[in-house]
């Protein structure tokens, strides 16, 4: 089994929680909201009830905090069918306008110009390989004026230790690796790609999406339980939003 095997068997495996804990996440899903630091950047685009792309979408309880939002409809992506199954169990438990595909990206298997906004991150963006290349698709997919949100991981997490006295690096990471292997979630040997928030942005960028919203965030996004890490103290970078926007003809001067 080659990494790239090894980590989607990985993820299919982990997927099964989400059919263990299916009452749990349906309670959950019931009651979504997106998170402060979500709102703040998202409030504005969800005004217009936009049609949302999720890849990557995992259990789904975020789609249902989108609709919630306000969003129109939102489609997730992801390569487990485990996954896929689950979420769109409870969307359609609770009439949610959510549906769910098996698809590997990129490529995004949906049509040129026909998305509001792309949402993804909470653990995604390691497991794209070639970050450029999802970058055009998303841009691809994106109408113009369209909007990509991403609250991901900062890529300095992998490097912080989980000890509770005082934060440390750890001795067998760097922020300049290529990849490390995954030894605590979703399963001992994921290989996940790393890469530095200048990567990110410059992939976002490089695509022909306009940056409007680059924020470091000391929280992170997610905190396993039982842990109480030194590293989540406040002083260090854990996860980071950005929101980057398709431009329209008008704004790149162009005849519309
Ligand atoms: C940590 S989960 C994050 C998902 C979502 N944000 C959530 O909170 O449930 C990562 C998801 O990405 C999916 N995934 C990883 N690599 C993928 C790829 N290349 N194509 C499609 N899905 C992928 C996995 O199956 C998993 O459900």
């Amino acid at each position: 089994m080659d990494d790239h095997e090894r980590t989607r068997s990985a993820w299919e495996e982990a997927s099964q929680k989400h059919v263990r804990e299916h009452e749990d996440l349906l309670d959950e899903a019931r009651v979504a909201r997106l998170t402060g630091v979500e709102r703040d950047v998202l409030a504005p685009v969800l005004t217009s009830g936009p049609r949302v792309l999720h890849p990557q979408s995992g259990h789904g309880v975020d789609d249902a905090a989108l609709v919630h939002a306000g969003a129109a409809s939102v489609l997730g992506l992801d390569y487990s069918p485990t996954a896929v199954r689950a979420a769109q169990l409870r969307a359609d438990a609770l009439r949610l306008p959510c549906r769910y595909e098996v698809a590997e990206l990129p490529p995004l298997p949906v049509p040129t110009a026909s998305v509001d906004l792309v949402y993804t991150g909470k653990g995604a963006l390691g497991w794209v390989r070639d970050l450029p290349a999802w970058a055009r698709e998303v841009r691809r997919v994106l109408r113009p004026g369209g909007h990509l949100f991403v609250l991901e991981a900062h890529p300095l997490v992998p490097l912080w230790t989980w000890e509770p006295d005082e934060a440390r690096v750890r001795p067998d990471r760097s922020y300049f690796a290529r990849e490390h292997t995954n030894d605590s979630f979703p399963a001992l040997g994921a290989v996940e790609t790393q890469r530095t928030l200048a990567e990110v942005v410059m992939g976002v960028v490089g695509a022909g999406l306009h940056l409007v919203h680059l924020v470091e965030h000391p929280e992170p996004f997610w905190r396993p339980g039982g842990v109480e890490a030194a590293a989540w103290d406040g002083r260090l970078p854990n996860a980071f939003t950005l929101l980057a926007r398709v431009p329209t003809p008008a704004a790149e001067g162009l005849p519309i």
